[in-house]
């Protein structure tokens, strides 16, 4: 496995994403929410995307009400899409824009915690459906317009489970390792035959919904918010990490 490092003390320039058109899945999520906002400032049109559209439209006019890029809204719950709706996506990204700059596919499902032994069947094809076969199908579809991008990239939020399995995680952990061959294969198969990079960002322990979850006796206060944990999302984005594929970085490595 290949781990890179972004640069130590890495600032983003002010319009470091002007003119990108950004697609982040799990925007009303925690790390999607801060992702799309920052992605926004930092000059995109970002296309957001969730299962909620209540949410959705309260982070478009948070979006709004700051003077930034209109945003689009795709709403989708990825426990029923196939992959004609991500055909009619492509379509349209292609109508509006012309080109698809970059994809972070960051919506996952925890799944219970339990034992393999226990592991109910219809968990692990919620899980699997949601954090490995729609990104899949997504990236795939999405893959006719990222080509159109001059420099394309694909992020994938990986977690420390998808590189070290531990016991009860389940189907979660199974899927993060197939997020981790996804940016192997993917990265590996475009080496030559496009300007696409894939990589993946494991964002680490972060206040959010999941973990809270997954560690229900821990203090959030204690974990770092979504907003500290994004800015190696908004590297691979950018230029900066032009010559970057087929790497997993870590938001939380210390210098
Ligand atoms: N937080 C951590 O400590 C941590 C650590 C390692 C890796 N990660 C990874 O970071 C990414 C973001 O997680 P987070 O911590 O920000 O979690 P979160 O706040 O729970 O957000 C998860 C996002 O995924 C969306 N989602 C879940 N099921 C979906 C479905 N069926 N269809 C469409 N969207 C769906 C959620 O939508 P709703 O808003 O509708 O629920 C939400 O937007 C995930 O890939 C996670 O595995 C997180």
């Amino acid at each position: 496995m290949l781990f890179h490092k972004m640069p130590f003390n890495y600032v983003p320039a002010k319009n470091l994403l002007d003119e990108k058109i950004v697609l982040i899945t799990g925007s009303t999520g925690g790390i999607g929410t801060a992702l799309s906002m920052k992605c926004a400032e930092l000059g995109a049109t970002v296309i957001i995307c969730g299962r909620s559209i209540a949410k959705l439209e309260k982070l478009y006019q948070s979006i709004f009400e700051l003077g930034l890029k209109e945003p689009l809204i795709y709403p989708a719950d990825f426990l029923g899409t196939k992959k004609d709706d991500f055909q009619i996506l492509t379509k349209k990204i292609e109508k509006e824009f012309g080109k698809l700059d970059g994809l972070v596919l960051n919506a996952s499902l925890l799944g219970n915690l339990s034992s393999l032994d226990d592991y109910s069947e219809k968990m692990l094809d919620e899980v699997m459906q949601v954090n490995f076969k729609s990104q899949f199908l997504m990236t795939q579809c999405l893959i006719p317009v990222l080509k159109k991008s001059e420099s394309a990239s694909v992020i994938y939020s990986s977690s420390s489970v998808g590189r070290k399995a531990k016991a009860f995680w389940g189907a979660y952990a199974i899927s993060k390792f197939t997020t981790e061959a996804l940016v192997q294969i993917w990265a590996s198969e475009h080496e030559n035959i496009s300007k696409i990079r894939f990589n993946a960002v494991n964002p680490g322990a972060t206040r959010t919904k999941m973990r809270a979850q997954a560690y229900p006796a821990e203090n959030p206060r204690n974990l770092p918010t979504p907003e500290k944990v994004i800015l190696p999302y908004i590297y691979l984005l950018s230029a900066d990490s032009h010559c970057i594929s087929g790497q997993s970085l870590n938001s939380q490595d210390k210098p």
